[in-house]
């Protein structure tokens, strides 16, 4: 996948996870048995792509270098780069754009964990376009704590709203993101949100303002686990289990 480079963001101050994560970065602690970012680590390594970068809080990098390395055993470059302080998922864009260097990306949070027959090919189909962003939806039964996507009856999308009190849908926006070479210039346009962060949802809105943003909806067949509280992580652990012990497959090895 020439010109195609993956982002996992790892920073992040996991407040919900305290004190869990008063030591230790939310995306080290264990799902089942491996660490949380060798789930994300993966999916884009068994999507092909070659070129990855894991954006880490300041004080944590050293620790994931010493767990993921430099990628050579898995035939992948990574590089890792410092989030000073969390202002956002799409400052991500911002503080990648020149190890980006013009290349279209694939931005993947490092506490998500996706799962299911054809997503390899799924992707692969919409990595091949070569304009615009493309969101990966997701049916949740609690959208009020996403980005949640408004649709109209083509399944268009009208409008993303982040965290709404009165959803439009059921569709949240899941933490997988393609985007074309021009998401660090419309980064850099962003002004910070009421909370002070540069809202992945404005940056999507602004591709939508250029007709250049498409969904993908991951139906049934498809998990998609965020573990981001105590509950969802228990969850993202026995989901994990269970896959790897009654149908025999291995989530979140870059080698299976
Ligand atoms: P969140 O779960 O929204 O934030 P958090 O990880 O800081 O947790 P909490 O809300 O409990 O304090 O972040 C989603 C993912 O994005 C997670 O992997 C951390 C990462 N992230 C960053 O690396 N930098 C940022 O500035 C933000 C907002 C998130």
């Amino acid at each position: 996948m020439n010109n195609l480079k993956g982002i996992i963001l790892a920073g992040g101050n996991g407040t919900r996870l305290r004190p869990m994560t008063d030591l230790i970065s939310k995306q080290l602690l264990p799902i089942y048995n491996k660490p949380m970012i060798f789930y994300p680590l993966s999916l884009l390594i068994k999507a092909q792509i070659k070129e990855i970068l894991i954006i880490t809080k300041p004080d944590e990098q050293e620790n994931f270098k010493k767990l993921i390395g430099d990628g050579k055993k898995w035939n992948v470059n990574i590089d890792y780069i410092i989030q000073p302080e969390p202002k956002g998922i799409a400052q991500s864009f911002i503080l990648a754009k020149d190890w980006l260097n013009n290349s279209k990306s694939v931005l993947v949070l490092g506490d998500n964990l996706f799962f299911g027959q054809g997503l390899q090919v799924l992707l692969s189909s919409v990595f091949k376009k070569n304009n615009g962003a493309t969101i990966f939806g997701y049916q949740v039964s609690d959208p009020e704590r996403y980005g949640v996507v408004n649709l109209d009856k083509n399944n268009q999308i009208l409008s993303i709203e982040e965290k709404p009190r009165k959803p439009k849908s059921n569709w949240a926006v899941t933490g997988l993101y393609f985007y074309d070479e021009r998401a660090p210039y419309f980064a850099e346009k962003l002004k910070p949100s009421a909370r002070g962060e540069l809202e992945i949802t404005d940056l999507n809105n602004l591709y939508l303002k250029n007709s250049n943003l498409n969904i993908e909806f991951l139906r049934k067949g498809f998990a998609w686990l965020d573990t981001g509280t105590p509950d969802s992580l228990l969850e993202a652990s026995n989901f994990v289990r269970i896959i790897e012990t009654r149908q025999g497959l291995s989530l979140g090895d870059p080698n299976s």
